[in-house]
């Protein structure tokens, strides 16, 4: 085995397989808009999702010239590589040793591409925790940063949204003054001790309407935050958001916490529609799921609530109690007709 040099360290070359599962997020108050160097415009807070996760193992051969390998479910994406060595080449600065081998990816998410769950931030986030696990073997540099956080800040730089799934429980990212310690570099978690008990055992059950490529990207839809007249109204009111929703998870207030979530969600799509050029990712079902979620909470009170992604499908959330049984099956009965497959990933949040 022939031995090689990075750094002041040796190892031997083809040595160095790590693996890494990071969660995929939901955010309640949304990120939309960034400013270079994925600067958040405001700051966004989520729940980290139990199941759906990316699953990946990185086999790293130092020494060798730098390229990248990668399969998604066992089969090559070459343009997924193309983006990812964008990705290594900017965080150079970060992981100095990181253009000095080739690197074969392999790796699969535990829930469907066609469900507009953000893989891209469970993807991110578990390539940014390999890199950590190779930066352990191959970094000169005296820790001073703690690794969990600094795999916020590479999976930043991927997919902003990224950074929050590196956490569990509810996750904040951008710098706020309701929460210490918040960053517009990295994601922190929101503390427990603030969190009313109610808040900690929920369901995300996400309706799959559209199964479909999305019409704009997300990427392309924070651009457009740059004209939109409404922008700086938005990301003041992000703000004043994280305020209302202090109050909300510690005094246990579940209405305020759903009229807030679904006023996020909305104001996401508003702002969509409000660009120039406008768009619009809803589809007639998602309208019609939220009109009978609507209804069903005036007929009976009982906590079921949405948000949306940048996307057509419907994240239906309620809390884990002895009304969910009831929730549930209203679910079954009366929404999964708008799905287009049938679809629905069923997920949790506990913490
Ligand atoms: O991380 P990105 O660039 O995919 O943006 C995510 C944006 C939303 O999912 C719509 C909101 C959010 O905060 O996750």
């Amino acid at each position: 085995m022939t031995e090689k040099f990075l750094g002041n360290k040796s190892f031997r070359v083809a040595d160095h397989t790590v693996s890494a599962s990071c969660p995929s997020n939901i955010a309640l108050i949304k990120y939309w808009g960034k400013y270079p160097g994925q600067i958040p415009a405001n700051p966004s807070i989520s729940y980290t999702l139990n199941h759906c996760k990316t699953n990946t193992t990185m086999e790293f051969c130092a020494g060798k010239p730098f390229g990248i390998q990668i399969f998604l479910a066992g089969k090559e994406e070459v343009k997924f590589a193309e983006k990812m060595e964008q990705y290594f080449k900017n965080i150079e600065p970060f992981l100095p040793w990181i253009l000095q081998g080739n690197y074969t990816i392999h790796t699969e998410n535990t829930f469907p591409h066609s469900s507009g769950i953000a893989s891209s931030a469970s993807g991110f986030g578990a390539v940014a925790k390999c890199l950590m696990e190779l930066d352990e073997a191959f970094s000169d540099d005296v820790r001073t940063q703690d690794p969990v956080q600094k795999a916020s800040f590479l999976a930043r730089l991927g997919s902003g949204s990224a950074c929050r799934s590196l956490y569990d429980g509810l996750v904040v990212w951008g710098e706020t003054r309701e929460v210490a310690g918040s960053s517009d570099l990295y994601a922190v978690r929101y503390p427990d001790s603030e969190i009313h008990e109610d808040f900690k055992n929920f369901n995300d059950w996400v309706l799959l309407i559209h199964e479909g490529e999305k019409s704009v990207s997300s990427t392309a839809g924070h651009g457009l935050m740059k004209t939109n007249p409404y922008a700086e109204r938005r990301f003041q009111e992000a703000h004043e958001n994280f305020a209302v929703i202090r109050q909300i998870l510690k005094s246990g207030d579940m209405d305020g916490f759903m009229k807030l979530v679904e006023h996020e969600a909305l104001t996401l799509h508003a702002m969509m529609m409000m660009s120039d050029p406008a768009f619009i990712l809803m589809k007639s079902g998602t309208l019609q799921v939220i009109q009978k979620i609507w209804d069903f909470r005036k007929e009976t009170g009982l906590s079921l609530f949405f948000t949306l992604d940048a996307g057509a499908n419907v994240h239906l959330l309620f809390p884990e109690n002895e009304h969910s049984d009831e929730i549930k099956s209203f679910i079954n009965a009366n929404l999964m007709q708008h799905t287009q497959n049938k679809g629905m990933v069923k997920d949790v949040m506990n913490f």
